[in-house]
């Protein structure tokens, strides 16, 4: 459904992508790894359409798409959480569900719609909050990240990107927020998971791909690998390549680090 082939990226002197591949299928949960600075909040970035790419295909359902805002990715129903949510704090749930959007009785917001429609939302998603009109800042970590999610959800993306959503939550809200991420996938939504906590795509992914400073370096089935492995990936150690010390190289790029712009 989506595919991203070579996708390059620089601000000023920093060369943040350097040659990205990325597929998705419909229905799928890919992981999306690598360190910090790794390029995946960018590339997730280009993919909806906030930040555009030098050079690089991207192509959904086979057609070449070219982003030139986040309402342009919208459109082709690519939807994304960013890592700090963006949601209004002084506002209600419902309100953040339909900001922007909110449904209208002539020049006024019609406020009893709005919290029945944000109702029927958050309950087919099984997201739980005391009330549509709890303002957001009284909730806690893993409701803000659930209503997060079922905003993005309730733009009826095909793809849906969520970036860190798991990294400051409590144990039972990660349990809530990767059953959301089944959830979606299982109404075949493709979705891009970018998470630290290794443990959690065991659970939910399909498939992972592996970034390394601007690369993609790896794409493999989840099947196939156990932490160990993953993590090997993730730090380059090389014990993907028969282990350290063997002399295996695992640098595949044919261009050296002494390009590396400081
Ligand atoms: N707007 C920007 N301006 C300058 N550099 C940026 C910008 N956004 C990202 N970068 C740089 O791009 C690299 C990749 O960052 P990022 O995509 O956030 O990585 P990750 O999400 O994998 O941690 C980092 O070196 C970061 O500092
Ligand atoms: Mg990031």
């Amino acid at each position: 459904m989506v595919s991203l082939r070579g996708i390059t990226k620089s601000f000023g002197a920093v060369r943040s992508l350097r040659g990205v591949d990325l597929t998705l299928a419909p229905g799928e949960v890919l992981g999306l790894v690598g360190d910090n600075g790794a390029g995946k909040s960018t590339l997730m970035k280009v993919l909806a359409g906030a930040v555009q790419h030098d050079s690089g295909q991207i192509s959904i359902d086979g057609r070449d798409v070219r982003f030139t805002s986040p309402a342009d990715a919208r459109r082709e129903r690519v939807g994304i959480v960013y890592q700090d949510l963006a949601l209004c704090d002084t506002l209600d749930v419902a309100s953040n569900l339909f900001l922007g959007r909110e449904p209208r009785r002539g020049p006024f917001i019609d406020r009893a719609t709005m919290h029945a429609r944000a109702a029927e939302t958050l309950s087919e998603l099984h997201v739980r909050v005391k009330s549509t009109y709890q303002e957001i800042g009284e909730l806690s970590g893993g409701q803000r990240q659930a209503v997060a999610i079922a905003r993005a959800v309730s733009f009826r993306p095909r793809v849906l990107i969520l970036d860190e959503p798991t990294a400051a939550l409590a144990v039972a809200e990660v349990r809530q927020v990767l059953k959301m991420i089944r959830d979606v996938a299982a109404q075949g939504v493709g979705v891009i998971l970018i998470t630290h906590r290794l443990q959690d795509l065991f659970e939910v992914c399909d498939r992972i791909t592996v970034m390394y400073e601007g690369r993609s370096v790896e794409d493999a089935p989840i099947s196939d690998l156990d932490i160990e492995r993953l993590v090997a990936m993730i730090t380059r150690s090389g014990a993907t390549n028969g282990g350290p010390g063997t002399g295996a190289n695992t640098d595949t790029d044919t261009d050296t680090d002494t390009e590396e712009v400081a």
